[in-house]
């Protein structure tokens, strides 16, 4: 059921900040802002010495946000491939290592197929799942799952944002476990996870804003995404969105990467969004924003008001999102991406919830 929404994409997207909510509250203790992660008892995160996380899609984009948060708040380097080729790549692992498999649908065959062959090895096998009885879930030793709820939109929303909260609290739990964060430090972090439903359904209000948008973002063929740290797999994200459900060709890109090549991209008809929340790398990605203006390129930024002052006349739109600390930005920049390819497709007239060609799950490699 819809709903009041016309598609089940708009009211997934909708559906965030409760389904946050829902996945948060399983995941922290509000009365001490500690992490509750029941289901890691049987993990020793001190013995760790990597974490292999293998995914496809958009799950692999959550996989590539993880990566940053385990290395820097839990010390525990991250291994992190597409499962399609982790299957066959027979990348040595370390038998009592944890691999993680991140699945909506938790059918996925590929990422099916990368567990069994870790699980062969003695590996820990644990998955972020949405759906409990899964495939993924049942041939796994530890479930983490996600408290999204049907998601029937093919474009994964709501799904992505809970494999990221999931994530957050398990990088933030191993960091505690690890000694790599001070109880404080986790409690911060703690308190800035319980606050994303409010985040969230701030973000919500760009709605508006960004449907204005869509007539323009519409009229070209081909755009890029740009992002350093946690935004470039959000920049992978933005675009992986907009080619699913408007056709547009879009291609996400690490902002450090633009002179090694996408550069020769850029005219005054390429759109280039840049996802830059004002960090410490902002003004690295500013400075490639600068190279994307110089050369006519028609810039959307995406940033906070901090971010949105400091950016100079570049961008010819802003899209201003709420002021949140650092663990927060992906959760919350996710769903203006979701908005940009939700309207332009909407605006486009394309079948937002069965794009052409695609499954909802993937169950064939
Ligand atoms: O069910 P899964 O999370 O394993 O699915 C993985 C991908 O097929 C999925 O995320 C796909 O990329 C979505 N259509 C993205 O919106």
């Amino acid at each position: 059921d819809k709903g009041n929404y016309k598609h089940f994409m708009a009211k997934e997207i909708h559906e965030q900040p409760e389904v946050i909510g829902h996945t948060i509250s399983r995941y922290i203790d509000l009365n001490d802002y500690s992490t509750v992660v029941p289901e890691a008892s049987a993990i020793d995160f001190t013995k760790l010495d990597r974490l292999v996380i293998t995914a496809c899609g958009t799950a692999y984009y959550a996989g590539l946000v993880a990566k940053y948060w385990f290395e820097k708040y839990a010390r525990l380097p991250v291994d992190i491939d597409i499962a399609s080729e982790f299957r066959y790549r027979e990348m040595p692992v370390k038998a009592g290592d944890l691999a993680l498999f991140i699945s909506q649908s938790g059918e996925t065959a590929d990422t099916l197929a990368s567990l069994r062959y870790c699980k062969d090895k003695g590996m820990v096998i644990g998955s972020v799942v949405n759906v409990p009885e899964s495939t993924i879930a049942r041939e796994s030793n530890v479930v983490f799952p996600t408290y999204a709820g049907p998601e029937i939109g093919v474009a994964s929303t709501k799904a992505f944002t809970c494999q990221l909260t999931v994530l957050a609290a398990l990088a933030v739990h191993a960091g505690r476990m690890r000694g790599t964060l001070s109880e404080a430090q986790a409690k911060g972090l703690v308190e800035t996870l319980s606050e994303l439903p409010s985040y969230t359904r701030q973000a919500l209000a760009l709605s508006d804003q960004i449907e204005e948008m869509a007539h323009w973002i519409s009229q070209t063929n081909h755009a890029l995404f740009l992002g350093r740290g946690t935004s470039f797999p959000m920049a992978l994200e933005g675009a992986l969105k907009l080619k699913e459900i408007s056709y547009i060709h879009a291609e996400g890109y690490a902002a450090g990467e633009l002179k090694h090549g996408p550069i020769a991209l850029i005219d005054e008809t390429m759109p280039v969004f840049v996802v830059a929340p004002h960090d410490s790398i902002y003004e690295k990605t500013v400075s490639n924003m600068q190279e994307v203006a110089a050369r006519g390129g028609r810039i959307v930024l995406i940033t906070n008001g901090k971010g949105a002052e400091a950016a100079g006349l570049e961008a010819h739109h802003i899209i201003t999102v709420p002021d949140v600390p650092e663990i927060a930005t992906p959760i919350v920049y996710a769903l203006p991406l979701q908005l940009i390819s939700y309207y332009t497709a909407v605006f486009m007239g394309t079948d937002v919830d069965q794009p052409r060609n695609l499954a909802k799950s993937v169950t064939v490699e």
